[in-house]
């Protein structure tokens, strides 16, 4: 019996952690957070001052990361690479930048393909991306696309980090959300799109529980 999957993808900010959160939770199924993949290659890459320009020597260090995923308090996952807890680190801003041009190259995707896959174990997935509908899990039977404005994602991003005590300006946020956007969306590998049969939901000025209420009742279609 295949496990069951659900996808969710879209842009940076609308979202999608909360949602897969929360699903998670109340199916009692497993999570993946794809875009840790990519950050964590990414920190590793800069760590070792591997240059962001050798796609080969980037996939070699992502075919070899010795990581794993460890559910901490209050619905965190703590990040390990080589033991190490790399949690904060990954969520920086150099690395978010880093891990959008990690994730653009052909040989990265494919060295992290076989990981994702093997996520999906009973009794289900939450799998949380880019191209988790498209191109990983192209027979999950339901697939969403979450996605928001970009101001409203850059309002939300600007207020956690606020509330961290982070200072950086709208504007400037706005800006790298529309760069990151971009490079998703145009590249030639597994681009930023939703899958032909997704739900594509726009959370801008839609409450969290409206998305999940909306989400759980098209999963319950599919038992
Ligand atoms: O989702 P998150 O912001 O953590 O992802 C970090 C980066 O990894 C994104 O900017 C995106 O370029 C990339 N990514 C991807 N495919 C995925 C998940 C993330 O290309 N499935």
């Amino acid at each position: 019996m295949s496990v069951p999957v659900i996808t969710v993808d879209g842009p940076g900010g609308a979202g999608k952690g909360t949602l897969c959160y929360s699903l998670g939770s109340q199916l009692g199924w497993h999570m993946l957070d794809s875009g840790a993949l990519y950050r964590v290659t990414a920190l590793a890459a800069l760590e070792d001052e591997i240059p962001l320009s050798d796609d080969d020597a980037v996939a070699e260090l992502a075919r070899h990361l010795k990581l794993s995923f460890v559910p901490a308090a209050e619905g965190l996952t703590q990040v390990l690479l080589d033991g190490r807890d790399i949690s904060l680190a990954i969520r920086s801003e150099s690395c978010s930048a880093a891990a959008s041009k990690v994730a653009a190259m052909g040989e990265v995707r494919a060295a992290l393909l076989a990981r994702q896959r093997q996520m999906a174990v009973a009794p289900g997935l939450v799998a949380d991306g880019r191209d988790m509908g498209t191109v990983v899990f192209p027979d999950a039977p339901l697939k969403i696309f979450l996605t928001a404005s970009a101001r409203a994602r850059a309002e939300r991003r600007h207020r956690q980090l606020m509330a961290k005590g982070e200072s950086v300006t709208l504007a400037r946020l706005l800006e790298t959300i529309e760069e990151r956007d971009a490079r998703d969306r145009n590249r030639a590998e597994s681009p930023l799109v939703p899958a032909n049969d997704a739900l594509v939901i726009d959370s801008t000025g839609i409450s969290a529980d409206s998305v999940l209420d909306t989400v759980l009742q098209e999963a319950r279609l599919r038992e």
